[in-house]
C-alpha cells in the first residue's frame, strides 16, 4: 500500500523509510513556509477538500497546527474543538458521529479521543484518512513525527544517540509513540525517569528490548539527565489517574531545574511536547529561554510534518516514494493440527467418566479455563450432558490441566476456533462409537474476534462495555498464547481476555 488513503492512527503502521520520507518532505515544507513560497505548499488549491477535526479533549497545539497545516495546504475545516455544543453530550457514539461527517463527505478526519483505540477504530469504519491526534493513554503518533524531526534538526541524526524520557510514562500517550518510532532506528539508547508509580508499561519496555533497544532506567532526573543528548519531558497526565495519592510525590520528583541543565551535555536538546502544568511544572519556567530548550520551536515543526502527513495520505504528494511500505500483517490462519489416531483401550484410571458413544474430550486445558469453554460453547444453554473437573495429568507428574467432556456433541470449525483462543494448546477429540476418530492439537488463532465474554483488559480500551461504544474486541496473535488488543495494542496472555 502507497502513501494514499494512508492513516496515522499508530507509529507501528509507518516504516522507517517513510517517517524518513515524510520528515525530508517536511523540511522542504519547513523552507517554503518560512518562504512564503506558495506555491510549494499549496497542492490542494481547487480540490475543494475538507478536513474534520474532532478534538473531544482540550488541545492547543494538536489542533491548531493541524488547522494551520490544512489551511496552508488549501483544505477547508470542520469540526469541533470540545464536545460543548455537540451531540456528544446527547450521549452520541463516536461510530454515529463519524458516520455524519463520512455522509457530509468530508475527505479526512482529524480526531483526538478519550479512549484508547478510538483512532484505530475510526479509520476501520471510514473510508477516508484518519490521523490520531492522541486517543486516551494509547498513542499520538504525529507528534512523534514532530519530535523526530526536532531530533533531527537538531543532531542531525535519528540513529546512534542517547535520548531520555521523563515525566509520565505510564499514561503519556506521546511517550508511547516516541520510544516505539525510536527502536525502529539503530543505536538509539533510552533512558527512563518517572515515579515509580508512573513508569512505562513493562509490555512496551518488552516490546522495545526485542526490537534490539538499550533501555536504562533512573532513579532520580538529575542522574539521567547529564547522559543523554536529549531530554524529552513530559507532563503528569493528572486527568487521567484514577488514582490521584501519588501525583504529589510524582510532582515533587519531576520537574527539570536550570541547575541539572548547566550538568548537559555541549550539543544537549531539552524538547517537550508541552503543555506545561504550571502548577506540576515538568519543566522550571526558568529554563524557557535557554538556548538548549527546544520546544517552542519542536511546537512549531507541527505545522511542517502535519501538512506532510495530510497531503501524503490525501494522494497530493508521495508519489515519488521509493522504499519499505507499510503493509497489513498478514498471519497464519491455520490454528488446527491433526494427529494421528491411535486405538488404545478403554481407561479406566481416569478421574471423570468417559464418554461411551460419541461425543467430545477437550483435554490438556490450561488449568482452571474448563469453566470458560464450557461457557463459550454455550453446553449449558444447549442443555448438552457434559463433564469438566481439572486433573492431574498421567504422563506429565506434578501438572494439572483441564478436561470437559460434552455428550453428542462434534464442533464446527467457528467452534474450534472459539475453543483454541480459550485454551491454546489444547486437544480436541471428536469421539465416534466409543473411539477417537479425530485427534486435533489447537493453537492460537491469529486473529480472534466475536466470542461471546471476551474483553480487553484495558479499562480505557474503546472495545470495552461500559463505554457503550458498540465496538466488538478484536485480538491479534503475538506468541503462543499472547495477544494483542486490535485496537488499543494492549498485550496479554491469551487467558486474560475471556
Ligand atoms: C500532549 C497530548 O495531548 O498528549 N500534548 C500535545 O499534543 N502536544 C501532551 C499532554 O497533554 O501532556
Amino acid at each position: 500500500m502507497g502513501f494514499s488513503g494512508r492513516d496515522f492512527t499508530d507509529i507501528h503502521c509507518v516504516t522507517r523509510d517513510e517517517l524518513f520520507y515524510v520528515l525530508d518532505q517536511a523540511s522542504v515544507m519547513k523552507r517554503a513556509l518560512k518562504a512564503r513560497d506558495v506555491c510549494a505548499y499549496r497542492l490542494a488549491d481547487g480540490k475543494d477538500l475538507i478536513a474534520a477535526l474532532l478534538f473531544y479533549e482540550n488541545s492547543t497545539r494538536t489542533r491548531t497546527s493541524f488547522e494551520i497545516a490544512a489551511m496552508r495546504l488549501g483544505l477547508r475545516t470542520t469540526g469541533f474543538a470540545g464536545t460543548e455544543g455537540t451531540s456528544v453530550l446527547k450521549g452520541e457514539s463516536l461510530r454515529h458521529t463519524l458516520d455524519m461527517y463520512e455522509a457530509y463527505d468530508c475527505d479526512a478526519v482529524i480526531m483526538r479521543h478519550p479512549l484508547d483505540g478510538s483512532a484505530r477504530f475510526a479509520a476501520d469504519h471510514l473510508g477516508v484518512p484518519v490521523f490520531n491526534g492522541g486517543d486516551g493513554k494509547h498513542e499520538h503518533p504525529t507528534q512523534t513525527i514532530l519530535d523526530l524531526f526536532t531530533i533531527r534538526e537538531h543532531l542531525g541524526r535519528l540513529s546512534d544517540f542517547d535520548i531520555g524520557i521523563g515525566g509520565d510514562l505510564r499514561f503519556g500517550r506521546t511517550a508511547h509513540s516516541l520510544a516505539l518510532a525510536l527502536s525502529k532506528f539503530d543505536g538509539v539508547r533510552l533512558h527512563l525517569f518517572s515515579h515509580p508509580s508512573l513508569a512505562l508499561p513493562e509490555s512496551l519496555v518488552t516490546l522495545l528490548k526485542s526490537a534490539g533497544m538499550k533501555v536504562t532506567v533512573y532513579e532520580n532526573l538529575a542522574d539521567m539527565a547529564p547522559k543523554v543528548d536529549i531530554l524529552y519531558q513530559t507532563r503528569l497526565q493528572k486527568e487521567r489517574m484514577p488514582d490521584l495519592s501519588e501525583f504529589d510525590r510524582a510532582k515533587a520528583i519531576s520537574e527539570f531545574t536550570l541547575e541539572m541543565m548547566e550538568t548537559t551535555r555541549p550539543r544537549f536538546g531539552l524538547m517537550h511536547p508541552l503543555p506545561i502544568d504550571k502548577a506540576a511544572p515538568s519543566i522550571s519556567a526558568r529554563v524557557d529561554g535557554h538556548a538548549k530548550a527546544l520546544y517552542k520551536e519542536q511546537a512549531g515543526n507541527g505545522v511542517p510534518t502535519r501538512l506532510v502527513e495530510l497531503a501524503v495520505s490525501l494522494g497530493l504528494l508521495g508519489g515519488d516514494f521509493s522504499g519499505e511500505a507499510w503493509a497489513r500483517p498478514v498471519g497464519d490462519e491455520r490454528f488446527v493440527e491433526e494427529l494421528p489416531v491411535v486405538v488404545k483401550p478403554a481407561r479406566t484410571d481416569v478421574s471423570i467418566r468417559p464418554i461411551r458413544d460419541g461425543g467430545v474430550v477437550i483435554d490438556h486445558i490450561q488449568p482452571y479455563m474448563e469453566e470458560a469453554i464450557v461457557r463459550v460453547l454455550r453446553v449449558r444453554e444447549r442443555k448438552d450432558i457434559y463433564r469438566l473437573g481439572t486433573v492431574k495429568s498421567v504422563r506429565r507428574p506434578g501438572k494439572i490441566k483441564g478436561i470437559v467432556m460434552i455428550e453428542d456433541r462434534e464442533l464446527s470449525d467457528a467452534e474450534l476456533a472459539v475453543v483454541a483462543a480459550v485454551s491454546p494448546g489444547c486437544r480436541v477429540n471428536i469421539i465416534r462409537g466409543g473411539q477417537v476418530a479425530r485427534k486435533m492439537e489447537l493453537r492460537l488463532p491469529w486473529r480472534i474476534a466475536g466470542i461471546p465474554g471476551m474483553a480487553c483488559p484495558n479499562k480505557g480500551c474503546i472495545t470495552r462495555d461500559e463505554h457503550r461504544e458498540s465496538v466488538l474486541p478484536v485480538m491479534i496473535r503475538m506468541g503462543a498464547n499472547v495477544v494483542r488488543c486490535h485496537y488499543c495494542d494492549q498485550i496479554v496472555h491469551s487467558a486474560k481476555v475471556f
